[in-house]
């Protein structure tokens, strides 16, 4: 077999075999293939696609080019949970206790955020201890004893993906459905659970801008997972502005916190309830969505959602006080609070604008190397179709650097507009495909 042909074929739009797949992965993971051939064959899928048939056998062979975690020491049946991406995006935090407590075991391998799109592992090193790589027998141990934890991808998880990500992001090839798709999907079959809630996010903080779009991103990523024998359901949620009120680390892990103890963001809670219930049901715990809720408002309101969080914490050594003395957890220098100019309801919070300005405040990273400031973020006072008044404030911007948060004030302002009609309300949840 030669790469030139497997190139040419995907480039005239002739279906790969598996053999053809498996050869491309192997030969990128080991460097025989060089990184032009496999840039070429990426720009062809990218116009050409790939058949269900095709992006399964290649995620597999993804998933296969490094170790796959043994999950089969820990009883019952594992769920994860991933989202492709948003700006805000806290439900981790949040979503993952409160299944816990209701019984799923969660054994989570989480990714750092990158671009305006953060990241669930920066989010908890703001607890200050909270260790995030672990030994893979320790994580094991974690979940067995206290039914969840949640640590980053260890080293050897998909080594092609990385290979291909990286060459994805030099060659204009990030923003195909077939590699999108693979490259989450790898990760997760590889991560080792049973089965896998995906939350696939659509709008302008999204990869996905149009709901079409990210239907199709979903049934791909569902097909893989059921092709790999894991039970898999996607659910299609907005992105247009950010999810809840906060916009960075230690600002997000003090709305999960919030959230646990009942005082959490509807829009937010609203994206929880419905990932949960549908981990609750894949994981075999509740039969349906009214018995999953039920389970879910019981685990929030008796606070055993909140001791999950603590106790997995705990087990990572991170500083429990700081879940409920919110001082011990990085602080920014510095806050500017935006004002409304006007009376009028919120018609725009720009999700993609607000998450490139906590961005620029140190609360994300433009290249993978950059340092992150798990202070710095945005909070949000108002949402989208809330009324405020002129001089209210509507967000408090908080960061490190006095320069960088004037500079940044104007963007902010500008990605949020306010108008003197109430919109409707819009689509949070737009649907679920299974
Ligand atoms: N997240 C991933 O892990 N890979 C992609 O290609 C896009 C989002
Ligand atoms: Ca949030």
């Amino acid at each position: 077999m030669r790469a030139v042909d497997i190139i040419k074929k995907k480039r005239d739009g002739i279906h790969l075999r598996e053999e053809e797949i498996n050869f491309l992965i192997k030969g990128c993971s080991s460097d025989v293939i060089p990184d032009y051939q496999i840039a070429a064959f990426l720009m062809a899928t990218y116009f050409r696609g790939m058949s269900y048939e095709e992006v399964a056998s290649f995620t597999l062979a993804m998933a296969n080019s490094g170790k796959i975690v043994d999950l089969s020491s820990i009883n019952g049946v594992k769920i994860d949970k991933h989202s492709t991406g948003g700006v805000a995006d806290t439900t981790t935090l949040i979503v993952c206790p409160l299944v816990a407590a209701c019984g799923v075991p969660i054994a989570k391998m989480s990714g750092r955020g990158l671009g305006h799109t953060g990241g669930t592992l920066d989010k908890l090193e703001s607890i200050p201890g909270m260790r995030v790589s672990l030994p893979l027998e320790k994580f094991i141990d974690i979940v067995n004893t206290i039914g969840i934890s949640i640590i980053g991808q260890t080293e050897d998880l998909v080594p092609a993906d990385k290979k291909l990500y990286a060459l994805r992001d030099v060659t204009a090839t990030v923003d195909s459905i077939p590699l999108i798709a693979s490259s989450i999907m790898s990760k997760k079959i590889a991560g080792g659970s049973d089965g896998i809630v995906l939350d696939v996010k659509v709008g302008d903080g999204a990869f996905m801008k149009d709901v079409d779009e990210a239907v199709k991103l979903a049934k791909t990523m569902v097909n893989i997972g059921e092709s790999a024998g894991k039970k898999t359901v996607a659910v299609i949620t907005d992105m247009n502005q950010p999810l809840g009120q906060a916009i960075g680390n230690s600002l997000e892990v003090m709305e999960a916190c919030e959230a646990l103890k009942g005082r959490g963001n509807s829009d937010l809670m609203e994206v929880c309830f419905t990932l949960g219930s549908l981990m609750s049901i894949l994981a075999g715990v509740a039969k349906d969505r009214e018995e999953a809720l039920d389970l879910l408002r019981d685990a929030l309101n008796s606070g055993r959602g909140m001791m999950k969080l603590k106790e997995m914490v705990m087990a990572q050594g991170g500083d429990v006080n700081a879940l409920e003395d919110y001082s011990l957890l990085p602080q920014a220098r510095f806050k500017y609070e935006l004002k409304a100019k006007a009376d009028g309801y919120v018609s725009k919070m720009a999700a993609e604008g607000l998450g490139i300005c906590a961005m620029k405040l140190g609360a994300g990273r433009e290249k993978k190397e950059d340092r992150i400031d798990l202070s710095a973020g945005i909070f949000l006072n108002k949402k989208v179709g809330e009324h405020v008044n002129k001089g209210e404030n509507i967000a408090t911007l908080y960061g490190n650097d006095e320069k960088r948060l004037q500079e940044v004030l104007p963007e902010a302002e500008a990605s949020i507009k306010i108008s003197g009609q109430k919109e409707s309300r819009r689509k949070l949840v737009y649907g679920i495909v299974r």
